[in-house]
């Protein structure tokens, strides 16, 4: 038997935990938003070589803001370094998983491991350029090298190898490609 104020208490935690799994799904919610907001200007750019095209385009423009820090600039360069590492990140997530996996399946495992071994390097980057004082007067000209390498990367990729990897596809198969890097690419976003 249980008594009124028994009762009452029973009821106040059912509200507190009806509260707190709308709380749960309201922060799932802005999240997911989040995150296809984050994706979007992949989606929307089209086929895959696009969309990863648009990205590079993305991160070049970041790389731009950072090269015009001063070297007492020291948050904006800790947020925009963080910013860079999120997207290509994400980036590099998408093309690993998918697009140089699909290049090994199509003949193409010498140049997907290339790519992915200067991925490493990118990492390595990120972590120097982490590790070092943002006020270091060596740390533009290591992000400037950062740069020499991510770019002749991206020209690789878009200039070579993924016009050849688009030409053993058909429609369908790039189709599908697209659609199936989109998805890795919101895990990340
Ligand atoms: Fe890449
Ligand atoms: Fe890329």
């Amino acid at each position: 038997m249980t008594t009124e104020h028994e009762a009452d208490a029973g009821s106040t935690g059912r509200t507190i935990a009806i509260g707190a799994a709308a709380g749960v799904a309201a922060g799932l919610l802005i999240n997911l938003v989040r995150k296809a907001a984050v994706q979007a200007p992949t989606v929307f750019a089209g086929q895959w070589d696009a969309a990863l095209a648009a990205e590079h385009a993305a991160a070049l423009k970041i790389f731009d803001l950072l090269e015009a820090t001063g070297d007492s600039a020291t948050a904006r360069r800790s947020f925009l370094l963080m910013q860079l590492k999120h997207a290509i990140s994400k980036h590099a997530f998408q093309e690993e998983n998918v697009v140089y996996a699909i290049m090994r399946d199509q003949g193409l495992a010498d140049a997907a491991d290339h790519l992915n071994h200067e991925h490493g390097y990118v990492k390595q980057y990120f972590f120097d350029l982490t590790e070092m004082t943002k006020d270091d007067p060596a740390w533009l000209p290591k992000l400037k090298e950062f740069r020499d390498l991510i770019e002749s990367h991206m020209r690789e990729e878009e200039d070579e190898l993924f016009p050849k990897l688009r030409s053993k596809l058909s429609a369908d198969q790039n189709k599908h490609i697209t659609a199936a890097m989109n998805k890795e690419g919101l895990k990340l976003a």
